[in-house]
């Protein structure tokens, strides 16, 4: 089955096509620069951007997969979660190409979207801890098949992406900063200051990062009141952060392990999955379990993008998707992982 896929869930606009589970093109176009000097982004500009952009992009994506829509078998789209008037314009695009085409339209979880990335080429084996890190989310997720979702542990607060982005703004670093905080992190000394562990004896599985933003900001006036900051200090401060956020995501790992020795594979997915030192701690823990990491392809499925949400209506309707009724879809900005049920 061909299947078209889009994306509008936050700050790219993303078109891909896939055949079955291979993808044949994931286009991305991100507006990132325009949200920059807000230091965030700002739904309507992200609405105004992706209707000025999507038709575009459907285009670069027909063109790329040498194809148009008599070669289509399927619409799906991101309906939530995210940002309502950004999630809005791709469900009404889908909506209006599944009727003009009398094409079936597949309504995607976004987040089933970022676990389904990293099954492009390793195959799925159940039940599964899925290990959620992103801009707006941080959860570790039961997964008993693509379709059946339990939330075990979650962020109380901000999510790991968001403190990520929250220590690179403190730092004078840019928007968005995680990918910047990790790269000077390598350059820096983990163990240079001293700053707590979150949520260490809370006995669940939930996280929080905004105690640990607070003590980074804390650190960063102390370190400044002796002079302005150094490159050295800079990478020391994104090292011992780094190392603290993943500490506690770590520990909940091995807890959830524990509690549910059934896991027969981690699969790590979201924006921050693509940070080197995440993928490499989280493989030595799982080495002693004699369990695999899985991991999106290649970066690009790692961040918000198309693909991955085909990849998650390919999988959903093996579980048994049926298509959306096109008249009552709307998007669903606050959607979980746990409401989502293919089977009747
Ligand atoms: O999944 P994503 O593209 O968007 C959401 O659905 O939220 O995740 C974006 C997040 C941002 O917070 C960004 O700073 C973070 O992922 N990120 C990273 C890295 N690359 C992206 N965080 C840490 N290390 C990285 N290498
Ligand atoms: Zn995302």
């Amino acid at each position: 089955m061909i299947i078209l896929a889009i994306d509008t869930s936050t700050d790219e606009t993303s078109v891909a096509i896939l055949n079955g589970q291979k993808i044949l093109c994931n286009v991305i176009s991100s507006q990132v620069r325009y949200h920059k000097k807000f230091g965030g982004v700002v739904p309507f500009l992200a609405q105004r951007l992706h209707k000025e952009r999507i038709d575009s992009v459907i285009s670069e994506a027909l063109s790329r997969a040498q194809t148009d829509f008599s070669g289509i078998d399927a619409i799906a789209v991101t309906y939530g979660p995210g940002l309502a008037p950004a999630l809005q314009v791709g469900v009404e695009k889908a909506k209006l190409l599944a009727v003009e085409h009398g094409l079936p339209l597949y309504a995607v979880n976004h987040m089933m979207g970022h676990i389904s990335s990293c099954f492009s080429k390793n195959v799925a084996k159940f039940p599964m801890l899925a290990v959620l890190v992103s801009g707006g989310h941080s959860e570790l997720v039961y997964t008993r098949s693509f379709g059946e979702y339990q939330i075990i542990g979650q962020t109380l607060d901000d999510s790991l992406g968001e403190a990520y982005d929250k220590v690179a703004r403190m730092l004078g670093l840019g928007y968005p900063g995680g990918k910047l905080v990790a790269k000077l992190a390598l350059e820096g000394d983990s163990a240079a200051y001293a700053l707590p562990v979150p949520m260490l004896r809370s006995g669940d599985l939930n996280l929080s990062y905004s105690g640990l933003k607070n003590a980074v900001r804390l650190l960063i006036g102390e370190v400044s009141a002796e002079g302005p900051l150094s490159r050295k200090n800079i990478a020391d401060i994104c090292a011992c952060f780094e190392y603290v956020a993943q500490e506690s995501l770590l520990r909940k790992v091995t807890l959830a392990l524990s509690m549910y020795p059934e896991v027969q594979q981690v699969a790590l997915a979201g924006g921050v999955s693509a940070n080197v030192r995440l993928r490499a701690h989280l493989r030595a823990i799982l080495k002693k379990h004699d369990l695999e990491l899985v991991v999106p392809a290649n970066q690009k499925l790692c961040t918000d993008n198309a693909a991955m949400i085909g990849l998650a209506a390919h999988f959903g309707i093996l579980a048994g998707q049926k298509p959306a009724e096109i008249e009552t879809l709307d998007r669903i900005p606050y959607l979980s992982l746990e409401d989502v049920h293919f089977s009747e």
